[in-house]
């Protein structure tokens, strides 16, 4: 390990090429342990990944992309109806499932997001989201990890990126709750980058004399996350070839589908995205769609309306494919672009405070800083031969991000009793329903009961008749 002056010098060099040297402003009068601090924070720039990003993207005003070479998606639809796509699932199916049970697949969760929306104190995943049995997210994610190795008798390993701030509350949550039944060495989990904060002219900002304003990297910096962890490296080690990779956010989430992992292997795809059809015109998703011959997605802060409301002649949307933030990552094409600056930076404009030339803490009341944040979907355009898989939204997506309303607790509650009311109904067991067509109990099934329809028929003996009004738990 280099000693701290010549650490000092390699960063002051790093500082002065790149006009930054004010952020040792202070160095002189500040403690050993402030020196510690700061010290490791300039060290930990990603100074080769952000250097073009300051001048275009902090500096500058990056020009808008143009939203004329946009068209939809092609798309694998979610009921197939023609017997070619048939026997392509069927076929696909089979090789998903022996992925898995050949513990190809690892599981991947980010949780580094903030629950601002949420309104929730810690990490998201601590939240209680399941009717009548209070599972949290965390732990109805590792009984789906369990319930798969169990399942396939395969060795399944969970990587689980967290940010700095809610790293050891979520680690202590796991260690309280004795990892919910999976081995300790299974599950790694490890913290996001941090990026800087800029002024408009492209300055590092001081937060505290000792201490850089820094913000997280965004998910797209979980790929970069998953190769600074050594998590690619325990994949390698573990002859792991696919990533399913997920939000912490959707209950519902299906990360061990035999028929979505077998499609991305079969056609080879470097990243494969589940879809659902959107809600509505000005649904608050992303737009899976096609920027030239590149498929891409296009959030919907960013989508022009006319496009979003735009319809076909048989009346159908145009643009119709929301994300899921569901994903398939081919392991190689992750080790290929976490290792160069790929994915492009996004700008937001923030409030940041600072301490000013002169040591004084200021509170802007204005924007005065450009964070930078990567999403994981603009690694989409960089892949090759990538799979789009359409899925019933009631099936796989009913994501808890608001206190209240769409996207929010109740929403997804609801939506986990009717998905397990349709799970029942499929098994043949008579569910009783109001003249609304909701149902009229609450269900609940766990992942050690199923991880989809066909495990409920396959255990459809073991279900009691259910009566109206009634509280059924299968787990
Ligand atoms: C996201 C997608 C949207 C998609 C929708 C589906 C973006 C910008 N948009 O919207 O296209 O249709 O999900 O639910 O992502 N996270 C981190 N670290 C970060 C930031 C986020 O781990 O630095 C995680 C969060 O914990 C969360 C997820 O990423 O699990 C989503 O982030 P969020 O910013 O809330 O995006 P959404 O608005 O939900």
């Amino acid at each position: 390990m280099a000693d701290s002056q010549s650490r000092l010098d390699a960063v002051r060099r790093a500082l002065e090429s790149r006009g930054q040297l004010h952020a040792l402003n202070w160095w002189p009068e500040l403690s050993s342990k402030q020196r510690d601090r700061l010290l490791a924070e300039l060290e930990s720039v990603p100074w080769t990944f952000l250097d073009r990003a300051i001048n275009d993207v902090v500096k500058n005003r990056p020009a808008k992309p143009t939203m004329d070479d946009l068209s939809p998606a092609t798309v694998l639809p979610a009921r197939p109806t023609s017997p070619e796509i048939k026997a392509r699932c069927a076929e696909a199916k089979a090789v998903g499932a022996d992925q898995i049970a050949k513990g190809k697949v690892a599981a991947f969760t980010v949780a580094g997001g903030q629950g601002t929306r949420l309104g929730v104190d810690g990490p998201k995943g601590c939240v209680v989201v399941t009717p009548i049995v209070s599972k949290s997210l965390f732990q109805l994610f590792a009984e789906m990890v369990l319930a798969a190795r169990r399942k396939y008798q395969a060795l399944i390993p969970w990587y689980i990126m967290t940010n700095v701030e809610n790293h050891t509350q979520t680690v202590s949550f796991f260690d309280d709750h004795k990892y919910f039944g999976l081995p300790r060495e299974d599950i790694m989990f490890f913290p996001q980058g941090m990026l800087p904060a800029f002024d408009f002219h492209g300055q590092l900002i001081l937060a505290e004399k000792d201490h850089l304003s820094l913000a997280p990297d965004g998910h797209g910096g979980s790929l970069k996350a998953l190769r600074v962890s050594g998590a690619i490296a325990d994949m390698r080690r573990r002859s792991v070839d696919t990533v399913s990779y997920f939000q912490v956010d959707n209950p519902l989430v299906h990360p061990f589908d035999p028929l979505f992992i077998g499609l991305h292997v079969q056609s080879r795809s470097e990243m494969s995205t589940k879809v659902a059809k959107k809600a509505d015109d000005l649904e608050k998703v992303g737009n899976v769609c096609k920027r030239g011959d590149r498929v891409a997605v296009v959030e919907y802060t960013e989508f022009p309306e006319a496009l979003a409301k735009a319809k076909n002649v048989d009346g159908s949307r145009r643009f119709d494919a929301a994300n899921l933030a569901i994903h398939l990552f081919d392991v190689d094409f992750v080790d290929r672009i976490s290792s160069q600056a790929a994915l492009p930076f996004r700008r937001a404009e923030k409030v940041v405070p600072y301490v000013d030339d002169h040591g004084v803490a200021v509170k802007p009341s204005n924007p005065n800083a450009i964070k930078l944040e990567t999403f994981v979907f603009d690694a989409l355009p960089l892949a090759e031969r990538p799979l789009l898989l359409e899925v019933d939204r009631g099936e796989e997506f009913s994501p808890v991000k608001n206190a209240t309303g769409v996207d929010s607790l109740e929403s997804s509650k609801r939506d986990q009793v009717l998905r397990a009311c349709r799970w029942l109904e499929v098994a043949g067991v008579s569910v009783p329903r109001n003249a609304d067509g909701s149902p009229n109990a609450t269900v609940s099934i766990g992942p050690f009961f199923a991880l989809d329809s066909e495990d409920v028929r396959n255990r459809a003996d073991r279900i009691p008749p259910i009566s109206r009004g009634a509280e059924v738990v299968l787990e």
